[in-house]
């Protein structure tokens, strides 16, 4: 029996002031995408900003449904819409916050294993690491250097996929 161990690395700000000033301007953006959600089950608003190698940001915030599992995350929402449309211009980083009138958030909200996943395809796709910010109102930010840091034993097979190399 060998028994393993696993790090996880990740950088923790105070303050967004901290950050540079074009992860700063992403949380922004993150913010801002805030005001697409669409959340009257759980009033709990999440928005995430994805900034393309271009300069462009792709927003997407959760969007819910009465039939509460048809519902989809902030993460994936961005992420999808950016493998539908702009695939072509590799993603640098994910920032992703939430807000609730309901209760104080003192913690970033980490994503979910099925945006992990989602990301982690991504980001073998285009061969990059994505930096993932995630940050709250009142809280510090945290900064991951690619998926694997968060998700080591994420699903991946590459005889399943002939278009990502690896
Ligand atoms: N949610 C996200 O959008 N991203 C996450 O990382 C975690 C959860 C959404 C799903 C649902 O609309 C609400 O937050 C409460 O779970």
């Amino acid at each position: 029996m060998t028994e393993h161990q696993i790090e996880i690395a990740f950088k923790e700000y105070n303050t967004l002031t901290e950050l540079n000033e074009t992860d700063h301007d992403l949380c922004l953006e993150a913010v801002k995408a805030m005001e697409g959600s669409h959340s009257p089950y759980s009033k709990f608003r999440v928005g995430a900003a994805l900034r393309l190698q271009s300069g462009k940001i792709i927003y997407g915030s959760n969007q819910e449904n009465v039939a509460y599992p048809s519902g989809l995350c902030a993460e994936r929402v961005a992420l999808f819409y950016w493998g539908a449309n702009h695939s072509d211009d590799p993603i640098e980083a994910m920032a992703v916050t939430a807000s609730t009138d309901e209760f104080e958030i003192l913690q970033p909200v980490t994503s979910c294993g099925s945006c992990l996943q989602v990301l982690a395809e991504y980001e073998k796709k285009q061969n990059k690491p994505i930096e993932i910010i995630l940050f709250c109102n009142n809280g510090p930010v945290w900064v991951m250097n690619g998926v694997d840091s968060f998700l080591p034993f994420l699903f991946f097979e590459k005889r399943l996929n002939v278009e990502v190399k690896g």
